[in-house]
């Protein structure tokens, strides 16, 4: 039985910001969530084509800005024109994409803690895992709780874990990796993140016993909230913060 690792996160995360009451990956879901009572928000990024760090899921523009095309295949400047929010509601037409670091003088100033989702453009995996944690170590420099790294790309965590090792990090998964003891040790995790469809009690169990927190997502129903919790998985990432009370 390992020791745990510290955990300085919420039980309850805010999945791309707001979940879907606000257009994912921008500073007004960060705040609609925090009006909410959340005190954690999950959100992805990647980099633009001249290397700086902003939020955003998709590969490109097309489903949640106006722009259109490769998400990389614009510079910073010109990201920064395009619409966010409209695609989401008249409410937030005009909303922008934020940049990384936006993000975290918004998030210092309303401790909320962050999990930053590494989601790299296609073909620039260790460039954007380096980038993010040598941004997020320098931007949340000082931080009670410093940003819980995750990613899909093995390839970015890994660069992740050599450009800053003492970053918090989490192996993110849709499917539950045979060899997760070898991957976790080689990435350097304190955490498993992984679809909650995967999880049962024993599993928790295993990964406890490992010295790995759980995270999981994207849970959207309150049983399943309770039934999680009730298993002791450490933090838990929703889309339905107006059903599921923060703690
Ligand atoms: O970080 C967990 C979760 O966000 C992964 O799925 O597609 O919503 O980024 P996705
Ligand atoms: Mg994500």
């Amino acid at each position: 039985m390992r020791e745990l690792s510290a955990w300085p996160y919420p039980k309850l995360v805010a999945h791309r910001g707001a979940g879907k009451l606000a257009p994912e990956n921008t500073l007004a879901a960060l705040r609609v969530g925090h009006a909410l009572g959340y005190r954690m928000a999950e959100f992805d990024v990647k980099l633009s084509a001249d290397g700086v760090a902003f939020l955003l899921h998709d590969g490109t523009l097309d489903r949640t800005t106006n722009g259109r095309g490769r998400a990389d295949a614009l510079t910073w400047r010109e990201l920064s024109q395009l619409d966010a929010g409209s695609w989401h509601s008249p409410t937030y037409a005009g909303e922008a994409l934020p940049t990384l670091a936006a993000v975290a003088r918004w998030s210092r100033a309303n401790a909320v803690a962050v999990n930053v989702e590494i989601k790299p453009s296609p073909g620039r995996e260790r460039e954007t895992g380096a980038a993010v944690a040598i941004d997020a170590q320098a931007l949340w420099t000082g931080a009670d709780a410093m940003p819980l790294l995750s990613s899909f790309s093995g390839e970015a965590l890994a660069a992740a874990y050599e450009a800053v090792p003492a970053l918090p990090r989490a192996l993110l998964g849709d499917r539950m990796p045979d060899d997760w003891r070898e991957r976790v040790a080689r990435l350097g995790c304190i955490a498993v993140d992984l679809d909650h469809e995967l999880l049962t009690g024993a599993r928790v169990d295993e990964f406890h016993a490992a010295g790995l927190r759980v995270a999981t997502w994207t849970v959207n129903e309150p049983a399943r909230v309770a039934e999680l919790l009730g298993w002791g998985v450490d933090t838990i990432i929703t889309d339905a913060i107006d059903m599921i009370a923060p703690r």
